[in-house]
């Protein structure tokens, strides 16, 4: 089943409503480098943004409008611009107490919340690219029996947010997960339904986490050989809760396998070589890299230098060679 369409980000214009200048340029950069088309920055203003483009506030594929809490002038600007663009609006405010107002903005029909954060550039694309998912799904089952696929989207969304809270590095982490994901599949030859499929995999390959131990979980190292095993019952977890969803059917075996490895010896079931699904075998590749390339408590990201030597190692053992090769290739372009 298709549930959403693939969208180029080069094909997608997002517009930036906010009054303060140097927040409005850190989400542009931001937005620019991660391939967005076209976007347009203003003074979170409504009037100003309907007089500017009319019919043709259309065409952005969503707003990211800047809140101030303590204004009321702010909060109306919102609602105003709720009742003048139908597309997902994305909220966003550099100061925190916006999430304890979460519940309230989602009353006025925004989409969703983010607190900017300078040292953190890459949260706003992977905002928009939630929002955006969330919606094309939406707007796609609509054609369908809506009261129940809402409800589906709805699961969804509160499957996510339960496995984003269970552990602070999983958020970022399952996004890079999707994005490095979708692009060594799109390399392998996969279909824009299959990409699609791909990253709905890849957004819940970790979450039979919810079922193992939070001191385990956030154990920075030497896991004792019992909670070891407790930590590699996740896939399998995963398998038995998310089963019981016949829209995620197609998904599982690439849930339950992106452990397995290449040579065998993996878990949960040992398989090897093409025994393994090859969604898990992208899935287990894009999981090992962003965990190389990313910070934890317990360690610094890897230099790329390191990550390569230890993807070439791993090539032909722990991972599919053919995959590897591809990501050694989107490494290198992407330098
Ligand atoms: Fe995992």
């Amino acid at each position: 089943m298709v549930i959403a369409e693939e969208v180029d980000r080069a094909t997608l214009a997002i517009a930036i409503l906010d009054d303060h200048p140097a927040w409005r340029e850190f989400q542009a950069q931001s937005l620019k480098r991660a391939g967005f088309g076209r976007i347009e920055t203003m003074p979170a203003n409504p009037s100003l943004f309907v007089r500017r483009f009319g019919e043709k506030s259309r065409e952005f594929a969503s707003l990211v409008f800047g809140l101030r809490v303590d204004s009321e002038v702010s909060w109306e600007n919102l609602r105003v611009l709720r009742g003048c663009y139908s597309g997902p609006i994305i909220v966003a405010s550099p100061q925190r107490e916006v999430l304890s107002v979460a519940d309230k903005i989602r009353e006025i029909g925004a989409e969703d919340v983010l607190v900017l954060d300078e040292t953190d550039p890459e949260a706003i694309e992977l905002k928009i690219e939630t929002v955006l998912m969330t919606h094309r799904i939406g707007k796609v089952l609509e054609e369908n029996d809506l009261r129940t696929q809402r409800l589906f989207v709805n699961i969804l969304t509160v499957m996510v947010k339960i496995l984003e809270s269970k552990d602070p590095y999983t958020k970022l982490h399952s996004h890079q997960v999707v994005k490095w994901s979708r692009m060594i599949g799109r390399r392998r030859g996969l279909s824009d339904e299959a990409l699609t499929r791909l990253g709905l995999a890849a957004v819940f390959h970790d979450f039979g986490k919810v079922g193992v131990p939070e001191d385990i979980l956030n154990k920075p190292s030497g896991l004792s050989n019992d909670e070891f095993a407790l930590m590699k019952q996740h896939p399998a977890i995963a398998k038995n809760i998310l089963g019981s969803l016949d829209q995620l059917a197609d998904i599982l075996p690439a849930i339950h396998h992106h452990h397995e490895r290449w040579a065998g010896g993996g878990y949960p079931e040992g398989l090897k070589g093409e025994q393994i699904p090859l969604w898990a075998r992208i899935i287990g590749l894009a999981d090992a890299y962003d965990t190389m390339s990313s910070r934890r408590t317990y360690k610094e990201p890897f230099p790329k230098e390191r990550i390569i030597d230890e993807l070439i190692k791993a090539s032909g053992k722990q991972f599919d060679p053919e995959l590897v090769a591809i990501l050694l290739e989107l490494i290198e372009e992407q330098r």
